[in-house]
């Protein structure tokens, strides 16, 4: 039986980078190397405009019926009016935590031949691999209560819940302990542990797990040095764990030591590993339908789905070794062009990776 992957564009880029990135997928469906069959949904601004709401009851069914999920991005100025359940950021969230996508992968890996692009110096950040674990469906993403209410004075007040079981430490901690086995055996728990109880057992369960782990040597640390360490030596770490806030924002840190967010793709992972894939950015509404966008992180994100959910590490590899091939040709979208490269566009850029496979 063929599985059935999902393809949800969303917003502004995510229409063009998709698109190349089902070029792929379609490639291989095509040679008869995979046996898929693509159905496309909408969401997040999409959705609200097709259905009055980020994420569409039909979107939501199809995600659940299916082995994997494309994402591209969402949200765009037209909806920042909107009621915040209406907001497409909603429908992204909603997706995450109605399928139970707890363990998000999110790789920065520097590319040698895009050394130049990072804004750090070269020696700082040439080979850079690191995979930063983050918690997806839990913390203060998700905790009650939350909103905004008027107290007795009359003023108002904004609040949000930062909350963590234990089983939800535990199993996102499993995953990244996982992880770290097949790497470097290095794993680094990051959490705010002098100040917020929260991370105080965050810490202790981590701490607890590592004896299933004697290979692995773990260390913990607070979350603005984590900030800090990653931009003033990014190599010392191999793989990072850390709740969804966190995470969020340290992976964007480290997405930029890379040079640009625009190569990063990411996987977020239910317990059996069947998985959502996008890209790590966003859905850029200021270059949005201009055909410049790098399609180079949705497609790599297509790799991770057949190495983390599609148990097909071989075309896996294929895609990320046809990415470094196109690079070696010189050909760069905007937002990675330097000296002596030629600019090319979206299509230009999905059509080299698919001459190169
Ligand atoms: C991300 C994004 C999302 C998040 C937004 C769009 C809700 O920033 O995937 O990192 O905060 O998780
Ligand atoms: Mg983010």
């Amino acid at each position: 039986m063929s599985l059935k992957i999902a393809v949800m564009p969303g917003d502004g880029i995510g229409i063009e980078i998709v698109a190349e990135a089902v070029k792929v997928l379609n490639h291989y469906k095509d040679s008869g190397r995979l046996d898929i069959e693509l159905e496309e949904a909408p969401v997040g601004g999409a959705g609200y405009d097709a259905a009055g709401k980020p994420l569409p009851d039909e979107t939501l069914a199809l995600a659940r019926a299916s082995d994997s999920i494309l994402f591209g991005a969402i949200g765009g100025p037209q909806y920042d009016g909107l009621a915040r359940e209406l907001r497409p950021e909603r429908g992204l969230l909603a997706l995450r935590s109605e399928l139970e996508l707890f363990a998000n992968l999110r790789p920065a890996i520097l590319y040698p031949q895009l050394a130049e692009a990072s804004s750090l110096k070269p020696e700082v950040v040439s080979g850079l691999d690191i995979m930063i674990v983050r918690e997806l469906t839990g913390g203060i993403y998700f905790g009650e209560p939350r909103g905004i209410k008027t107290d007795d004075s009359g003023e108002r007040i904004g609040f949000n819940t930062l909350v963590y079981k234990e089983s939800e430490i535990d199993r996102i901690s499993r995953v990244a302990f996982d992880i770290a086995m097949k790497r470097g055996k290095r794993l680094c728990s990051v959490d705010k542990a002098n100040v917020l109880e929260v991370s105080e057992l965050w810490r202790e369960v981590v701490t607890k797990n590592s004896a299933e782990y004697p290979d692995v040597e773990l260390s913990h640390m607070y979350v603005d040095n984590a900030a800090m360490q990653l931009v003033k030596w990014p190599k010392q770490f191999d793989v990072m764990v850390t709740k969804n806030m966190f995470g969020d924002i340290l992976s964007d840190a480290a997405a930029m030591l890379t040079g640009s967010i625009g190569m990063l793709p990411s996987a977020s992972l239910d317990a059996n590993s069947k998985g959502m894939y996008e890209p790590i950015h966003g859905s850029a509404p200021d270059i949005a339908g201009k055909g410049v966008a790098n399609p180079l992180a949705t497609i790599l994100s297509v790799a991770m789905m057949l190495r983390y959910s599609l148990d097909r590490a071989d075309l896996a590899d294929e895609i990320d070794a046809a990415v470094g091939k196109v690079l070696d040709t010189g050909l760069r979208t905007a937002d990675i062009m330097a000296a002596g490269c030629k600019e090319v566009g979206t299509v230009e850029m999905g059509e080299a990776v698919l001459a190169q496979l």
